[in-house]
């Protein structure tokens, strides 16, 4: 079976179990100041898990693509990748373990006809400190589905990795308990790294055995579902989400209890066709394919350059089809890094003339199933990495000369070559590849002059995360909410000073600050300036109510006249976020002749809901908002800037 297949069966069989198919967010997320890129399923529906009704119900599916840049060093195993699909459901207050367990096994032996033989499982051992108990009960559930299947399944208590690593498994066991940092889930990791306000909770990670001569036991100790050896790979991880960790550290207990399940779509595939190199599947191979062709050399003896620049470019693919523009900040920049990365690897197999431009349609083709909504710029990716690869390739060439120029007459350092990798992207070897080359004079230590360059400015961005991020929505998240609903105040003054079409172009929000983006023909004024942040003022000062409500998508936007910038990309029903009025949300409408407001058989555009009250803002939005706007604060902007063409830059500051 395919990758397509497999996403596809997931969906179906998620429809039948009574959910609805929610669209994947974008892999840059909006408002979350967090993560660079959407990391899981759940990241965008952090709100509903913590309590707020989700417009489409209590059980919810999609394949969500997404990101995590922090494994990029291990990128060149078999299975790891920066970017894969994670296919979700969610139960929000809904069914609990044992429906979400038997589903989960049904699907994998069921649908993609996984050997049940072949499934190993683990659970939460418990916490004494924080009293979180022992998941006994996804332990019993999981045996009995077992028996059910013919398969004797004993249950151990392994406790640590390094505990496993030691004491390996021993036939008929098949059920393991793990302590936290394998079994809980939290988007900080472990228990004691649960971000306050999170939700959280033990899970129960279900791996595919490739069998015993996989291990390395040399590298990796005994086998057993959670070591680092090849036997076992984790395919799906379902997270019981019953807790929530309070700002003063403590956990109490969610009112509704949810299931987070997460399942790699690339490594479920890999299971099915029993290779344990994801690599080999149907969204990678075809790459590799490709790979081998252009450089005339072979995977087997080419793996690790062949997975990364195969990874990599994907990525790149994906990123860039979603709209993202290579760039020196933040996301942007993490695209042009995949694209150079995959760029440097490549001359590593001899590929020095331009390549993207065979790849990337060799890419589109495998995502051909996936939806225009979900890669609205797939058009434009061809260009978009052909001039990054080309601009980067010239780079390279000043690289070169800077070099030459370097070690014309002197002794040519570790630490400037260091600064060539820093300014052009020029890398070490390459360097030093080229210094032999053109006969030049390398330092002896430069190995040595090149690490304390890198530590030292490893330990100078270190300091400037940590100020960016500090406390990050784990420690003040109340402060980021905050922040949430002045954006939402000060695009209403924006729209009812300037200009009424106004639109958001993208925001991003810290405890320290808001920074929001919108399309305008001009650069604002002091005076300009001034009136917005006084009528803010002027709305905190009132401390008007913030509510909220869902509604039919046409209603929102015909009817109640909400902003939202994204129209084609939003489900069905969605949340409207309110502020001022009455107080209370309007309920949709239907006029006499069974039509909303707006399609009134008169054409006059009345709309009942928005005579009724004179609402400050209303914009679509999954929130969180606070209560009230008298919470915020004084408002004030401290910048004014040009973001792109047609579009500024505000920052501003509650204090
Ligand atoms: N959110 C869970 C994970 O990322 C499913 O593993």
């Amino acid at each position: 079976m395919n990758a397509n297949d497999i996403r596809k069966k997931f969906l179906d069989f998620q429809i039948k179990h009574g959910h609805k198919i929610i669209p994947p967010a974008p892999l840059v997320l909006e408002n979350d100041p967090t993560t660079l890129f959407t990391g899981s399923g759940m990241q965008p529906l952090l709100p509903y898990l913590l309590g707020q009704p989700h417009p489409e119900g209590t059980r919810l599916a999609d394949s969500q693509p997404s990101m995590r840049l922090q494994d990029i060093e291990d990128v060149g195993d078999p299975r790891h990748t920066t970017v894969f699909e994670m296919l979700g459901n969610w139960s929000l207050g809904d069914y609990f373990k044992k429906e979400q367990i038997e589903n989960f096994f049904e699907f994998l032996t069921k649908e993609v006809g996984l050997d049940p033989e072949k499934i190993y499982v683990t659970c939460f051992i418990g916490d004494e400190k924080y009293g979180i108990p022992k998941d006994t009960e996804a332990a019993e559930i999981w045996q009995e589905v077992f028996q059910k299947a013919g398969i004797e399944a004993k249950i151990v208590d392994m406790g640590s990795a390094q505990h496993g690593d030691e004491r390996g498994i021993k036939p008929g066991e098949r059920i393991f308990f793990y302590d936290d940092k394998e079994n809980w889930w939290s988007r900080g990791g472990g228990i004691e790294t649960t971000p306050l306000g999170d939700p959280c909770g033990p899970d129960s990670e279900v791996f595919y055995d490739f069998g015993e001569d996989k291990q390395d036991v040399a590298k990796f100790g005994k086998s057993h579902p959670a070591s680092d050896g090849a036997r076992f790979m984790e395919i799906g991880n379902q997270v019981f989400m019953q807790y929530k960790r309070n700002e003063d550290g403590t956990f109490s207990e969610l009112e509704n209890k949810n299931v987070d399940f997460g399942g790699g779509l690339e490594r479920i595939t890999a299971a099915s066709i029993g290779s344990f190199d994801v690599f080999k599947i149907s969204l990678m191979a075809p790459i590799i394919a490709k790979l081998e062709e252009i450089s005339h050399k072979n995977y087997d003896n080419n793996t690790d350059e062949m997975r990364i620049i195969a990874d990599h470019l994907r990525g790149a693919y994906l990123l860039a089809a979603q709209g993202l523009v290579p760039s020196n900040k933040a996301q942007g920049y993490a695209l042009r890094r995949l694209v150079r990365r995959a760029v440097l690897r490549a001359l590593d197999l001899g590929i020095g003339q331009e390549f993207l431009s065979e790849i990337i349609p060799v890419i589109e083709t495998n995502y051909q199933d996936l939806s225009d909504d979900i890669l609205p710029a797939r058009n434009q990716v061809l260009d978009v990495l052909t001039v990054e690869e080309n601009a980067f390739r010239k780079t390279l060439n000043k690289g070169v000369k800077e070099l030459q120029k370097l070690g014309a007459d002197q002794l040519l350092t570790g630490a400037e070559l260091f600064k060539l990798q820093d300014t052009y992207g020029f890398p070490l070897e390459l360097s030093v590849e080229e210094a032999y080359k053109l006969g030049l004079n390398l330092s002896k230590n430069y190995q040595e002059e090149f690490a304390a360059a890198l530590a030292e400015q490893r330990e100078r961005s270190k300091t400037a995360s940590r100020g960016m991020f500090k406390g990050g929505l784990s420690d003040t998240s109340e402060q980021t909410v905050k922040y949430h609903t002045a954006c939402h105040l000060l695009l209403a003054a924006l729209q009812q000073i300037i200009d009424p079409s106004i639109a958001q172009k993208g925001s991003n929000l810290t405890p320290e600050r808001l920074r929001f983006d919108f399309s305008i023909d001009h650069k604002l004024t002091p005076e300009e300036l001034k009136q917005i942040e006084d009528q803010v003022n002027a709305w905190i000062a009132a401390d008007l109510p913030v509510v909220y409500a869902e509604y039919d998508k046409d209603y929102a936007f015909d009817g109640l006249h909400a902003h939202g910038s994204f129209r084609d990309r939003y489900p069905d029903r969605v949340t409207v976020y309110l502020i001022g009025g009455t107080g209370v949300a309007p309920e949709e409408r239907l006029n006499q002749s069974g039509l909303t407001d707006t399609e009134s058989s008169d054409g006059a555009q009345t709309s009942a809901a928005t005579q009724e009250a004179n609402w400050v803002s209303k914009e679509i939005c999954g929130g969180p908002h606070v209560k009230r706007t008298g919470e915020l604060g004084h408002f004030k902007i401290t910048k004014e800037e040009s973001s792109s063409a047609s579009v500024r830059r505000i920052k501003a500051i509650l204090e």
